[in-house]
């Protein structure tokens, strides 16, 4: 399973990318929104942050709502990587987003449908030739239905009928999340920063780490 990082913060987006773990970036409104800055100045600037990176996603915004209007801003988008092959847009699962996503697959542009809840939505996705899907995992736990779950079953899905969308497990919110879509068989996880952190960890390596340096300083001392 690949790695994306869920974010539009470019300190955190140039740590992970530093540590060489990473296969791609995602945003949503949301998170651009929160960092105050202009939506394409923001893609612009991670799309040069990590040029090795297979996918950034650059979601079409709120005020695009049919698929004219989608369409229409994922040509500014591209336009923006100089048609770079890393830009993917992702637009929002409704019929005027798989609209547009068939349009954009069809022209070669790789997309990535969000927000997905249910099997169903996937399949849709995928049949409107989708590269990537994103179910939302921790949404589905906050209502108290399982968000891992919903991974297994499109994973499923698209092995028996040989779908070649790759599912981004996202709104992913802690480490066992990681560990359960990987197994699960998610193509990609994507995660915040903190999460990349976390799954660094362990507490006894902390204090292999610490034994290690004071062995070391009790014989360098004699
Ligand atoms: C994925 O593409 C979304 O940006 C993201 O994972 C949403 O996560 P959240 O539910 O924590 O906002």
């Amino acid at each position: 399973m690949k790695l994306f990082i869920d974010s539009a913060n470019v300190v955190d987006i140039k740590k992970a990318y530093r540590v060489g773990v990473l296969s791609g970036v995602t945003t949503n409104p949301s998170l651009v929104a929160k960092e105050g800055v202009k939506f394409e100045d923001r893609i612009e600037e991670i799309l040069k942050l990590v040029p090795k990176v297979e996918s950034v996603s650059a979601e079409v915004t709120p005020d695009a709502e049919t698929a004219e209007e989608m369409i229409a801003q994922a040509e500014e988008l591209i336009k923006i990587n100089n048609y770079d092959k890393n830009i993917t847009i992702k637009l929002p699962m409704t019929l005027d987003g798989l609209e547009a996503c068939r349009y954009l697959a069809d022209k070669g542009i790789k997309t990535n449908v969000t927000l997905i809840f249910t099997v169903n939505q996937a399949l849709l996705a995928a049949r409107a030739g989708a590269t990537y899907v994103s179910p939302f995992l921790g949404r589905l736990d906050d209502i108290s239905e399982d968000g891992v779950q919903l991974v297994v079953k499109i994973a499923e899905l698209f092995r028996i009928h040989n779908l070649d969308a790759q599912i981004i497990a996202a709104s992913v919110r802690h480490p066992d999340h990681v560990t359960r879509v990987a197994m699960a068989g998610a193509h990609i996880a994507t995660v915040p920063f903190s999460v990349i952190e976390q799954i660094s960890k362990h507490p006894l390596t902390d204090q292999g780490l610490d034994k290690f340096a004071a062995d070391w300083k009790k014989a360098v001392k004699g």
